[in-house]
């Protein structure tokens, strides 16, 4: 099994953005127990972080037919890109959508997302933890679907 781990813009930056927000941990970090918790469940996973919506664009067709899934954080993203939520219809793939801050408990612009209509489900307001809840979920996913066409 395989799955795609996308970050949207500014994530590279976590750890030193916004603490009060975001915490202290750094995306290195987080993907570093992303592989650990991949390794543990015996799933490849691929990992990316760009600040551009054109090249995350890129990212998801180029990478679709090696995948089995999409956990992705578009970041700021989530709230405007169309282009990003039709390339994620595009490929046909479960994608679980990710955010480390309770989007809801937060400014108004950011209670809507272009791409939770897509999405099998959204995981929003846990810290770091909201990312490998969505791994978690996603393989069960993926695990479902590879029984039923089975
Ligand atoms: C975010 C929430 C977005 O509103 C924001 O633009 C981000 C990060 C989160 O993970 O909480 O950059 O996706």
């Amino acid at each position: 099994m395989r799955v795609l781990i996308i970050h949207g813009p500014n994530l590279n930056l976590l750890g030193r953005r916004e603490p009060g927000i975001y915490g202290s941990v750094t995306l290195q970090q987080i993907n570093d127990n992303l592989k650990e918790l991949a390794k543990d469940m015996g799933v490849e996973i691929k990992v990316y972080q760009s600040n551009s919506e054109g090249d995350i664009v890129s990212f998801i067709g180029e990478n679709a037919d090696w995948a089995d899934g999409i956990v992705i954080n578009p970041a700021a993203y989530t709230h405007t890109s169309v282009a990003i939520r039709d390339a994620l219809s595009a490929v046909s793939l479960p994608v679980v959508e990710v955010h480390i801050s309770n989007v809801f408990r937060r400014e108004e612009f950011r209670h809507h997302s272009y791409i939770s209509p897509i999405a099998v489900g959204v995981i929003s307001g846990f810290g770091p933890e909201s990312y490998y809840l969505a791994l978690r979920a996603l393989v069960n996913i993926i695990h479902k679907k590879k029984e039923e066409s089975l």
